[in-house]
This record gives structure tokens, C-alpha cells and sequence, in this order.
């Protein structure tokens, strides 16, 4: 099947349906004014590159103004663009011409705190009688005696005191990040005025950072999941995403299927979709946290997945995700990055981009990008560093610290974007402000682009098969074998066609099942899709196509049409 890019018509209701969305996470991908820094015109420089990809829309981490405590996540201004990144011109410039190539620019909304350098929060501490005072969540205490014993996420207590104030203000992440009050209606107003601000400068789409968290309750010890959650973002929706056709999505780490169907409930009364995650922390061991590390069950993921793809079939909308900026690189955790990095990054991809919903591509996951090994003392991320030190005061040992750190670091998404086999990668041309990957050599964007087996191309196809083949938006999902340990299989299917999908997340060959081998897809249907060559091109023979066998980290997709 020919790749044949068919670009979305933006203004149509639920377009973002048959959208996939590629997230760019400015600070690693390319920089343009030689400091080693990413910026927005290092974007522009590379929308040609995206557009190639086929992508609809770009996710940005935030390129707002920012002390960079937390790489952007501490915003000291929402309506300003940093000036390590460019200009407000810039940031114009840069939607504009990702507009004339069909590209949304998806913001990345920070709603549930902001930087203590945000002008509020400098307010807020002056004294409690000051109106931004109580845009803050404060809580009477003494140097002695916390509110009570939260934690925050990245270490230490979630309250900090302001002694002129005899006051803790809580904040769920870094000391530097205070939660916002969400109770307080002033609050949410400044936040729907700033969104209205990003949509009128031509913004096409928001992604909510930990929304889940904003309707926190301290009192309670509630942060996810608080009781005005829902009412909360019903009002966000109505006053701050007039438009029906903006695209918003929620990181919801604490979402179940029942609450995503409130999230992205079809009226659009909340959000669009949201990243949800337990499939994601299917890998870490049951009520301990992500640094505890457990095998990942290939029936338990299948499972999960068939939960989520049936559980929300014309009742909500799924987000498709294996990476992003806060998770290793998937080849790594989930594929083989030894002998089978190629098949197994496409193996991934194929599986996900062929169920139901908006798939989101992290930047680099179309070239297999892996994780690194470090010594820790070159790690940048402040939940890392943090962890680091918090487990060797708890008395682990260093080398079972670094394993849990090589394996789920966010660091590992964070390294510089390859773009070729030349110094600093393409990425600079100067040493970056964090580490190039040192396999940056034999995998990057150049070779990717001359290579027609590269992942790249893959992922192309994988794209552009989404706006061809209805089935892969609206079929229904059936999984099949579920308790098999090396094969992923299931069946797309709507009233004219069936998608077959079948992957072996194994390193060796496997005979395809009996159930599978049943299917009208596999029997009548045309193999469209293979990370084995020989399949496609029948270089082997004839019989390729019907081979029983899959080989290691082999996928398949075959489509009939009845
Ligand atoms: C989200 C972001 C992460 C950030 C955190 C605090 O989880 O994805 O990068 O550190 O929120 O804003
Ligand atoms: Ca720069």
C-alpha cells in the first residue's frame, strides 16, 4: 500500500479522531542560535522533517518563561515565551508555519501550580492579607509542626515554610512549584483568561499537565482524584475551550476506565482524551513505586490494553502512548535493544497505532531512540537526583539505585534529539546542555531518512494507514489469545472490513496460533504491513505472506475487505 498523506480538515469536529500527534520537547530538540539550548526556531528548522512524518499536530513541553527548576514545569509567567527559547514573535512565527503545513501546535498547560517566581506566588507571600494570598494553599503551623505528613513527588514533605508568615504552602512537586488553589475562583479565572489568550494567537490544542491533581484536598490528604474534580474541568471546558474543535488531553495518572469516561465523555464536556497509565506502570511492582522494578507480563499488558480499548468504545476516547518526556524510551523497557532494536521499535509502534484512539509519538521513538547509562552525576532531572540521594539515606545499595535509575529515569527522554552522525549530533553546534545518546552515530534522522527499512518510514506508513483505513479509528476491538505469553493479536472490525494485527514480543520464532491463523483476515485478507521485508516485498516466495510462522519481534497487520 502506497503512503499517502492525507491532511486533516481542522475545523471539523473531532478531527483530532483521526489525528496523530508528535510531542516535541523544546529543550533537547534542536537548537538554532548556537548555546546547546533547543528553541522554537530550532522547530520551525525542522517542520519540514515532522510533516514528512505525516503528523497533524505537535504537543510542546512548555517554552514558557521559567526558572527551569523542573526543565519548564514551574512556569514564572503563562503568557510569556522564556527567552532561552526565542520570542513571542517566534512562537507566532512557529505556529503559523506549522499551520501551513496542517500542524496544530498543542500546548502544554501547567494549571495545577506554578513557579514560586511567578509574579502571584511572589504576592501570595508577602502577607496573608494580600489578594493573591489565597490563590496559594496555605496552612498555619510552626517550624516544628507540619500540617501533617504529605509527601511530595519528587522527595521531602509536600509543605514548605514561610516563616514571615508563620505559614506552610503546599506544593505536590518540587519545593519550587506551589499549588495553585483551585477553590478560589479568581484562580481559575486568571487560567481560562490565559487560555483564551494562547487560543487566540491560533493554538489548536492543550495538554493538561497532572490535571488530575488540581482539585487536591491537604486536609483530606486528597491530591489525585479530589472531590470537585469533575466540576472543575466541566467549567475549564465551557470557559476556557469554547471551541469545539480544539484538542485537549489530560495527564491523568490516577484515571481508570470509569473516570476517563467522564474525562473525554463524547459531548466534550471535559476533555478530548486523557494519558491515562496503567499500562505503564504495569512493569512496577504492585503498591510500591516506579523505581521498584517487576518483569513486564505480556497478559497482563494485552489485557490492560483490550480494558481500556473496549471500556471506552462509543463512550470516551483512548490516547495511544508508549513514551514521553517523564518515561524511558520504550525499546529499552519493553523491546529489545540488543539483537532487535529495529523490529522490536516497530513491533511497538504497529501494535499501538492500530487500536482505537490518538496515538502520540515522542520525539525520537520514530528513529528507536534508547535509553542511556550514566553516572549520577550527569543526570539533570531533579526527581532522579532526588530519589538518588532519599535511597541512599534509606540505606540501598548504590548499584541497585542506578539499575532502578537506568531503567525509568526521565532523563532518558531527555537527551538530545539525533539528527545525524555529526558532532553534537545535528542537534548544536555546540556541547548541549545535556548528554547526546553516544549511539547517536548509528541511529539518527539522517540515516533513518536514507534507509526505506529504517523505523522511520515505518512510523510513516503506520500514520498514514490511520487516515486510510477507517476501521483503525472506528472498528471495534476484540483481543485475541489472551493468555498467550509471546503473541499480541487482535481484530479491528466495522461493517465493510477487518484489520488483523498479530505481533511476537519474543526473541525467537513462534507458530501462529490456531485462532489466529482462523481469522477471515488472515485467511482472505491482504498483508498490508510487515517489520520483516521479505514478507511484503515475497522475496522469500510466493508463500511469504502465509507464513505461519512469526519470527522474533515479527508484526503483522492483514485487512480484508468483506
Ligand atoms: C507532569 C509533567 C512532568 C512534571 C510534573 C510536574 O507529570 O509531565 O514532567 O515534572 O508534571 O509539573
Ligand atoms: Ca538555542
Amino acid at each position: 500500500m502506497a503512503v499517502n498523506h492525507i491532511k486533516l480538515d481542522k475545523s471539523k469536529k473531532g478531527w483530532w479522531k483521526s489525528a496523530v500527534f508528535y510531542q516535541v520537547y523544546p529543550k533537547s530538540f534542536q537548537d538554532s542560535n548556537h548555546d546547546g539550548i533547543g528553541d522554537l526556531q530550532g522547530i520551525i528548522s525542522r517542520l519540514d522533517y515532522l510533516d514528512q512524518l505525516g503528523i497533524d499536530g505537535i504537543w510542546m513541553s512548555p517554552m514558557l518563561q521559567s526558572p527551569q527548576v523542573d526543565n519548564g514545569y514551574d512556569i514564572s509567567d503563562y503568557q510569556a515565551v522564556d527567552s532561552m527559547f526565542g520570542s513571542m514573535a517566534d512562537m507566532e512565527q512557529l505556529i503559523a508555519e506549522a499551520k501551513k503545513r496542517g500542524i496544530s501546535i498543542i500546548l502544554d498547560l501547567v494549571l495545577n501550580h506554578t513557579s514560586d517566581q511567578h509574579r502571584w506566588f511572589l504576592e501570595a507571600k508577602k502577607d496573608k492579607s494580600n489578594p493573591y494570598h489565597d490563590y496559594y494553599v496555605w496552612r498555619d503551623g510552626s517550624p516544628e509542626q507540619l500540617p501533617n505528613d504529605m509527601r511530595a513527588a519528587f522527595g521531602g514533605p509536600a509543605w514548605t515554610y514561610v516563616p514571615e508568615l508563620g505559614q506552610y504552602y503546599f506544593h505536590q512537586f518540587a519545593v519550587q512549584q506551589p499549588d495553585l488553589n483551585w477553590d478560589n475562583p479568581a484562580v481559575r479565572r486568571e487560567l481560562y483568561d490565559m487560555i483564551r489568550f494562547w487560543v487566540n494567537k491560533g493554538i489548536e490544542g492543550f495538554r493538561l499537565d497532572v490535571i488530575d491533581q488540581i482539585a487536591k484536598n491537604p486536609d483530606l490528604g486528597v491530591t489525585g482524584n479530589g472531590p470537585r474534580l469533575h466540576e472543575f474541568l466541566r467549567e475549564l471546558s465551557a470557559e476556557g475551550f469554547q471551541e469545539e474543535y480544539l484538542a485537549t488531553v489530560g495527564e491523568a495518572w490516577g484515571a481508570d476506565v470509569e473516570r476517563a469516561k467522564l474525562y473525554s465523555a463524547p459531548d466534550c464536556s471535559e476533555l478530548s482524551m486523557v494519558f491515562q497509565f496503567q499500562h505503564i506502570c504495569l512493569d512496577q511492582q504492585p503498591g510500591k513505586d516506579k523505581w521498584d522494578l517487576a518483569p513486564l507480563s505480556l497478559p497482563a499488558l494485552k489485557k490492560c490494553m483490550a480494558h481500556w480499548q473496549n471500556g471506552l468504545e462509543g463512550q470516551g476516547w483512548n490516547s495511544l502512548f508508549l513514551n514521553n518526556h517523564d518515561l524511558p524510551r520504550i525499546v529499552s523497557r519493553w523491546g529489545n535493544n540488543q539483537d532487535h532494536r529495529l523490529e522490536s521499535a516497530k513491533l511497538l509502534g504497529a501494535l499501538f497505532h492500530g487500536m482505537q484512539g490518538t496515538p502520540f509519538i515522542y520525539q525520537g521513538e520514530e528513529l528507536g531512540m534508547t535509553n542511556v547509562k550514566l553516572p549520577i552525576e550527569e543526570y539533570e532531572d531533579l526527581e532522579t537526583v532526588n530519589l538518588y540521594k532519599e535511597r541512599l539515606a534509606q540505606g540501598y545499595n548504590p548499584a541497585d539505585i542506578m539499575e532502578s535509575i537506568y531503567a525509568r529515569s526521565r532523563d532518558n527522554a531527555r537527551t538530545m534529539m539525533q539528527w545525524s552522525g555529526e558532532t553534537y549530533a545535528g542537534f548544536s553546534d555546540v556541547e548541549p546542555w545535556f548528554i547526546i545518546n553516544p549511539n547517536y552515530t548509528e541511529i539518527n534522522a539522517e540515516k533513518a531518512l536514507a534507509d526505506e527499512n529504517s523505523v522511520f518510514y515505518f512510523y510513516q506508513k503506520l500514520i498514514a494507514l490511520r487516515k486510510q483505513l477507517p476501521v483503525i479509528r472506528d472498528g471495534s476491538f476484540t483481543l485475541l489469545c489472551p493468555d498467550d505469553e509471546q503473541i499480541f493479536a487482535y481484530i479491528r472490525e466495522d461493517s465493510n472490513s477487518q484489520l488483523l494485527v498479530a505481533g511476537n514480543f519474543g526473541a525467537t520464532g513462534i507458530v501462529i496460533p490456531e485462532e489466529i491463523q482462523k481469522q477471515s483476515a488472515f485467511l482472505e485478507g491482504e498483508l498490508i504491513l510487515s517489520n520483516y521485508r521479505k514478507r511484503e516485498y515475497k522475496e522469500d516466495s510466493e508463500a511469504a505472506k502465509d507464513s505461519v510462522m512469526l519470527e522474533p519481534y515479527e508484526v503483522r497487520y492483514y485487512y480484508w475487505k468483506k
